[in-house]
């Protein structure tokens, strides 16, 4: 197999808290890093590199793990422009603009779906991210929602069936029904195609004990749980999550202190969707209350047409940094190790030997750019499985 050193590297996020400086960055400055094949075989200070069949001189910038991006909406058909105009003259984000992404996810092909997948996985790939999970939940009947989930998985490993995002307009004045189904026929349909189950657990959507029921309904088929929780208003979303030991409990933005302590006390990562509140105008999470407490949170895009139309981690860093709280190591950590623990994954977010050679190589000296210069394409190289892909 062909080894390939990037040397000379003026900061390197390792995320093991054994090297370098000792923050759970683990930072090394003047470091070298050693892909051989699809895998990360050494990484150091550049001046004890081992000899290498390749050499890439990162001439003092920066490099980082590929951000993992653990929570985002791709198989869709459609925009809502409309929607996002009228919510910057002054509308409320309502959840029912699912609806309109819906009717256009059905009436599309799967070619036409399979290409917006790839298009927003491109430019997600351009901003540095390696692994993104996605979701059905834009098609809502049982055909539809395997369609969609058969589709998300050409594309990735990570995918989530979302029957339960809201009841289906076929079944308006029958939300019972449309339980049974998600339970029922369409978890059937969509088990085998998918590695997550979610719910939107918010008023106007499902309730606890509905999400209680889908959740362990889709535990004893195999899949596990995450859930949108705690979104648009206090609700039971985030300790239903810990009681499940769900990966993770998404979005957590109105959180009694009751479900800081339970996300600082369990294993549910907290996992903060900026892209979410700055798209719809709405009071943004409170990540440092919940680092305070002791939770792991990650940070994603949330990327759908609907509350979040973003594909950029860099922009919810910077989010992140400015609005919850954050400091920029702890946003940089929170897009990568803190993704790849909402996905239960040990192989990524991490730059050291045995992790799966996904690299970032900034235009800047340090991952603290990221942050500080907002809006800014920073990512000029990124390595996916040890194959340099941008
Ligand atoms: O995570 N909250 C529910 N689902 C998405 C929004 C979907 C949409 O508006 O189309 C979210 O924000
Ligand atoms: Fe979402």
């Amino acid at each position: 197999m062909t080894t390939t050193a990037v040397t000379h590297i003026a900061s390197l996020v390792t995320n093991d808290p054994s090297l370098g400086n000792g923050t759970p960055l683990g930072l090394i400055q003047d470091a070298a890093v050693v892909i051989d094949g699809d895998r990360i075989v050494w990484t150091g200070e550049s001046s004890k590199a081992p000899a290498t069949d390749n050499v890439l001189d990162a001439a003092g910038r920066a490099v980082i793990p590929g951000f993992v991006d653990s929570h985002s909406h791709l198989v869709f058909a459609g925009d809502r422009t409309q929607e996002f105009n009228a919510r910057m003259s002054g509308q409320p984000y309502r959840a029912g603009g699912i609806r309109t992404t819906v009717a256009a996810t059905r009436a599309a092909s799967d070619e036409e779906l399979s290409a917006n997948v790839a298009r927003y996985l491109a430019e997600a790939l351009r901003q540095g991210t390696t692994t993104f999970e996605t979701k059905s939940g834009y098609g809502l009947t049982v055909e539809d929602e395997a369609r969609a989930l058969r589709i998300a998985s050409r594309h990735t490993d990570e995918v989530t069936y979302l029957g339960a995002h809201i009841v289906s307009p076929d079944y308006a004045d029958d939300p019972a029904g449309y339980v049974d189904l998600v339970t029922g026929p369409m978890l059937e349909a969509c088990a085998p195609h998918a590695r997550w189950i979610d719910v939107f657990c918010e008023q106007g959507a499902f309730d606890g004990d509905q999400a209680r029921a889908i959740l362990t309904a889709g535990r004893a088929k195999g899949l596990h749980p995450r859930i949108h929780a705690n979104q648009l208003t206090y609700g039971p979303g985030v300790q239903l999550a810990v009681e499940l030991d769900a990966a993770s409990a998404d979005h957590c933005t109105h959180l009694t202190d009751a479900d800081v302590d339970a996300l600082g006390q369990g294993n549910t990562v907290a996992t903060l969707l900026p892209g979410a509140e700055f798209s719809t105008r709405a009071t943004w999470p409170d990540a440092r209350r919940l680092l305070d407490a002791g939770a792991t949170v990650a940070l994603s895009t949330d990327c759908n047409p609907g509350s979040s139309f973003t594909s950029s981690v860099p922009f919810c860093v910077a989010l992140a940094v400015r609005d919850m709280g954050m400091t920029p190591d702890e946003a940089i950590w929170s897009a990568t190790a803190g993704g790849a623990a909402a996905l239960r994954r040990t192989d990524i977010g991490r730059i050291t030997p045995g992790a799966r050679a996904d690299l970032v190589l900034l235009d800047a000296p340090s991952h603290v750019h990221l942050a500080y210069r907002p809006g800014v394409p920073l990512v000029s190289a990124v390595w996916r499985s040890g194959q340099r892909v941008v």
